[in-house]
């Protein structure tokens, strides 16, 4: 046994720490100034090209060590500094050092002064750390270091561990070049580059694996992690140009991210799906049950826009993949379109404004109207016509609204008891319904008849809520005095394609391209909303906002390990999964239950300790969907 087991060489800068001690010693001990951005620049330089193998180490310390001008209480203000700059990964996973501290090397070119108050903090002793000395005067300034130390040299790290004489598999974690020569001398076994806080290309192609974080080296060999699966594990592939914040927000996480401007056919979608964790699309990528067949890594689909039609939401769902949208991200920008265009049509300006650019000066007040104390019906009280209601009522309009569904009446809001009811009373009438099919022509030849004599009329829901023909004949008979409308029972398909419409050249009519919702800001917005969704749903199994699953809202998890379970939703899998866990002695901090039509999602918090056996026996339940654990 004894004979493989592995010894873990580690380097110390830019590794174990998140920067290049030596570099921060000399930063404190500059007293600031103009020259000092300048001296800190050259110093830096001097340190990365060694670090790239691009200057003998020798003498890229000894260059380095003839300009520091510290002295110990330097050396103490580092070291607190460097206790906070520890590398994420290696901090989140203290216990691993904890229990294998004995068999953890820290081979550096830094200094043990530095390194050892730094490392033991994680249990590594003094005697596994190997590193240069400092030579200092007696008033505590350093003078040098001591020359006749092996890692003061070049190949000092090869000589170093030779001397050691370490039995087992020796592998090597590290940033630089010369973590990289160990494996190259033959006396480690695997070189692991470690890029979490620095990538050079040089270490990385040379590299056994590369690691973009502890998580992952520790993964790879079956040592014990502090979370459950390496997020540089999980693919992102975003569609359709998505908005920047979503790239940094899955970036940040630890995702691997590959963007794409357009969307992919399904053929193309079929092949590149593969491999991917998490998909984000926009309207025009359709994710069919054939694309969701071939997703074998599928958790979760974003899709950065508020519709889903796109998706095969069932499909998804019977997978286990959940789907976020971003429900209300673009709210706001429909609302102040709406209102602006409220103000334009009652003041007829769109049409002004042509007669002007033909060079007619109509300067005539008539048929022109402030919007204060005019009355405005919101057909569809939702999340844009409740908005709307709050705002229109601050420019000073009396509300009205009507909803199928009962709704809480906001501000000093009017609630019509049936459509005509509004219809019939309202100067301006605004539809903001949802676009179901038995929505389809709500609006029609009755409907526009039962409206007051010159209302105006908007509609920027959905296109086939509202009948056209009817719309271009009260617009042409006077009795609708204008109309904005934003959305089309048939829009083109990209911007190459032509529109045509009835509605062209009808004057007093706005036409807009579905642009309602379309600002930087709702852009920002959705960027945001999704990959926050997501990223929640994958790291506690929050489902809230889910557009295809059963929703719940969990607590956070502590000292605890969350069992996932989705199932077909069958009667008796909730006492299955209880069976399993009392017959393995399991103590249960928690446990959550929803389920829909379609699936059954059970989350159970357990104690941290328990038998391997129990995954098994639950992911082996029939009419298991997906099993995950998450810590
Ligand atoms: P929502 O789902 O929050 O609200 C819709 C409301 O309409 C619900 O309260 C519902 O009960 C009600 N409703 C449904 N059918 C009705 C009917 N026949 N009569 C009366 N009320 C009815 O939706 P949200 O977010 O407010 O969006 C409203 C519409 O705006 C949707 O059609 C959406 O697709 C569209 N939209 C358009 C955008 C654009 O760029 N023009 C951007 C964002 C949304």
């Amino acid at each position: 046994m004894e004979k493989n087991k592995i010894k873990f060489i580690i380097d110390f800068d830019s590794t174990f720490i998140k920067l290049e001690a030596l570099d921060e010693l000399f930063n404190i001990s500059l007293s600031s100034g103009s020259s000092k951005k300048n001296a800190l620049k050259e110093f830096e330089d001097i340190t990365s090209k060694s670090m790239n193998g691009k200057l003998s180490f020798s003498e890229s310390l000894s260059s380095r060590m003839k300009l520091i001008k510290a002295d110990r209480t330097h050396i103490e203000k580092l070291i607190k500094l460097l206790s906070r700059k520890i590398s994420a990964s290696v901090f989140r996973n203290k216990l691993f050092f904890k229990k294998y501290s004995e068999d953890i090397f820290i081979i550096s070119g830094g200094f043990r002064e530095i390194i050892v108050p730094v490392v033991s903090k994680f249990g590594i002793p003094a005697k596994n750390v190997f590193a240069n000395t400092f030579t200092f005067d007696k008033a505590g300034n350093i003078t040098g270091f001591d020359i006749s130390n092996p890692l003061s040299k070049d190949n000092g790290k090869i000589e170093q561990l030779k001397k050691l004489g370490l039995t087992g598999e020796l592998y090597v974690i590290g940033d630089g070049y010369t973590d990289y020569e160990l494996k190259e001398a033959g006396i480690a076994h695997k070189f692991f580059a470690f890029t979490e806080n620095v990538e050079r290309e040089i270490v990385s192609s040379k590299a056994d694996h590369i690691t973009p974080n502890l998580d992952e080296f520790l993964y790879l060999n079956n040592l014990p992690m502090s979370i459950s699966y390496p997020k540089n594990r999980i693919k992102v592939l975003l569609l359709e140009n998505i908005h920047p914040d979503a790239v940094s927000i899955f970036k940040d996480e630890g995702y691997q991210i590959e963007t794409v401007s357009k969307s992919f056919d399904e053929k193309e979608l079929c092949k590149r799906i593969k491999d991917v964790s998490i998909i984000g699309i926009r309207s025009k990528t359709h994710i069919s049950r054939e694309v969701l067949d071939n997703a074998n890594r599928l958790i979760a689909i974003g899709a950065f826009c508020i519709g889903t039609n796109q998706i095969d939401l069932g499909t998804a769902l019977g997978k286990g993949i959940a789907v976020f949208n971003a429900p209300f991200s673009n709210t706001r920008s429909v609302v102040e379109l709406a209102l602006a265009e409220i103000i334009i049509l009652m003041r007829k300006i769109f049409d002004k404004s042509n007669q002007l650019h033909n060079g007619v000066w109509d300067k005539s007040a008539s048929g022109s109207y402030e919007i204060r104390g005019k009355k405005i019906g919101i057909i569809g009280y939702g999340k844009i016509g409740s908005q709307l209601s709050v705002l229109a009522e601050d420019l000073g309009m009396d509300v009205y609204y009507y909803d199928v569904i009962d709704k809480l009446a906001l501000g000093n809001a009017t609630k019509c008891n049936t459509l005509y009811e509004l219809l019939k009373k309202c100067d301006v009438v605004t539809l903001h319904v949802d676009g179901k099919k038995s929505n389809t022509d709500i609006i029609g030849e009755k409907e526009f008849k039962s409206m007051k004599e010159g209302a105006v009329f908007l509609n920027l829901s959905r296109g086939h809520v509202v009948n056209i023909e009817s719309l271009v004949r009260y617009l042409k008979n006077g009795k609708i005095s204008g109309a904005s409308i934003d959305v089309y029972p048939y829009e083109p398909s990209g911007n190459d394609e032509q529109f045509v419409s009835m509605l062209q050249n009808i004057p007093n009519v706005i036409l807009t391209p579905h642009i309602g919702g379309s600002t930087e800001e709702a852009q920002k917005n959705i960027g945001n909303f999704v990959p926050s969704k997501i990223i929640e749903f994958i790291n506690t199994g929050n489902t809230f906002y889910s557009v295809n699953f059963p929703e719940i809202q969990l607590p956070q998890f502590q000292n605890a390990h969350r069992l996932i379970h989705i199932h077909e939703n069958v009667p008796g899998i909730l006492a299955q999964i209880n069976n399993i866990l009392a017959s393995h002695n399991i103590n249960i901090i928690g446990q959550y239950l929803k389920t829909n039509e379609q699936v059954g999602y059970v989350i159970t918090d357990i104690k941290k300790k328990y038998s391997q056996n129990v995954i098994h026996d639950l992911k082996k339940i029939p009419h298991t969907i997906k099993f995950r654990i998450l810590y």
